[in-house]
């Protein structure tokens, strides 16, 4: 992705020091570009828990690269291992709705058991990190690739007219290493010279759609316009959303998607008005044990206070002010699932399949269970 003519991913190692990862930190944006340098596990963890990185993809590749500066903390010796374990559960446990930060790290302590000596273990774990980051780059430009034909069929059917899109929260670059989930077929569309549009869900309490998406789209020259949180099912009732494009956090084997609060409000909205819903993803997202989205994902549940206080840029300065009355208590859920049947269908790295099992494993058979 290019900031001002160029070009950027979400986290890298320092060129100058391999013991430093740098980020972009996202609490700053749309308003000021800062990079942020982690130095250790802890580093690492606050980034995830307090939001520096977000998104599924992102907070996957920035546990990958937590594990790599917890190799490098770790005592040498028999410590090693329990030191690698207990970085991992502190690193799942910085946000537990987006499954690819356990996936992350289980793929760090599966590598690093092929090395014996400390500095081997170091080493893989730096080389597993950049896999993580590459692969995670490399899933989302498929997505692309495969979601693009999705927008070019509707654009199509309307002789070349504009295609509106929906999005809610940031499942774009920002939230992976690059390209983004549901904004890389947009990407793509934007490549091919098909006309979009993308209403932008402000997602509130925290407004990644506000200011991460617009300011993504508009980095990239795409035409968007923020609208509120509620404005959606009417834009549907007015045919003016041609489809709705969102990423996910976690999505069971069987087809549930976990998302950004709302999303499911607008999988209703968009089954009533007969608009297809389609989500993009890539497979580290998938979670394969789970099969009851509603029952069983946890739910992240975040302090009161990010729903009653605003920030944004005054006079130069950002500044935070109070929305509600102080002694008002507040709830804060960070995510909802959206059933199986809202969903028209999957996009990932593999291609666009159902929102079922049989779909599922039509695509990735190699996680079929002998025990079916
Ligand atoms: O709380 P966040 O910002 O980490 O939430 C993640 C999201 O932006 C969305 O839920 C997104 O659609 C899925 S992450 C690719």
């Amino acid at each position: 992705m290019n900031i001002n003519g160029k070009h950027y991913r979400t986290i890298w190692v320092d060129p100058g020091n391999e013991k430093v990862i740098r980020i972009i930190d996202q609490r700053h944006l749309p308003h000021h570009f800062v990079l942020e340098d982690l130095r250790s596990l802890s580093d690492a963890i606050t980034a995830i828990k307090d939001m520096h990185v977000r998104g599924a993809g992102l907070i996957g590749a920035t546990a990958g690269y937590g594990m790599y500066l917890a190799a490098l903390e770790a005592p040498s010796g028999d410590e090693f291992d329990n030191y690698l374990r207990d970085a991992g559960s502190s690193l799942k446990a910085a946000r537990p709705t987006a499954v690819n930060c356990s996936w992350a790290v289980d793929l760090q302590l599966q590598a690093m058991k092929k090395g014996s000596a400390t500095h081997e273990k170091i080493s893989i774990a730096k080389s597993t990190a950049d896999e993580i980051a590459d692969m995670d780059a490399e899933y989302c430009r498929r997505i692309g690739e495969h979601g693009v034909k999705l927008i070019e069929e509707i654009s199509r059917k309307k002789a070349d007219k504009t295609v509106n899109i929906l999005t809610h929260c940031n499942a774009g670059w920002l939230a992976f290493v690059d390209h983004g989930s549901a904004t890389a077929p947009i990407y793509a569309a934007m490549d091919k010279g098909i006309k979009v549009h993308v209403w932008v869900d402000e997602t509130r309490p925290r407004n990644q759609g506000a200011a991460l998406t617009a300011w993504e789209l508009g980095q990239h020259g795409v035409p968007h316009t923020i609208i509120t949180d509620n404005a959606g099912g009417h834009l549907m009732q007015k045919g003016l959303v041609d489809l709705v494009l969102v990423g996910s956090d976690r999505t069971t084997h069987t087809g549930d998607v976990a998302n950004k609060i709302g999303t499911y409000l607008k999988a209703l909205a968009a089954k009533d008005n007969g608009i297809p819903f389609y989500v993009a993803l890539p497979s580290s997202t998938i979670d394969w044990e789970i099969e009851d989205g509603i029952k069983n994902i946890p739910i992240e549940e975040r302090g009161g206070e990010e729903v009653k206080y605003i920030e944004g840029l005054c006079e130069g300065f950002i500044k935070k002010v109070l929305l509600a009355p102080d002694n008002s208590p507040a709830a804060n859920y960070a995510f909802d699932v959206t059933p199986s049947r809202l969903v028209s269908g999957l996009i990932t790295e593999r291609g666009i399949c159902r929102p079922d099992k049989k779909s599922i494993l039509g695509l990735f058979p190699e996680k079929k269970r002998r025990d079916g």
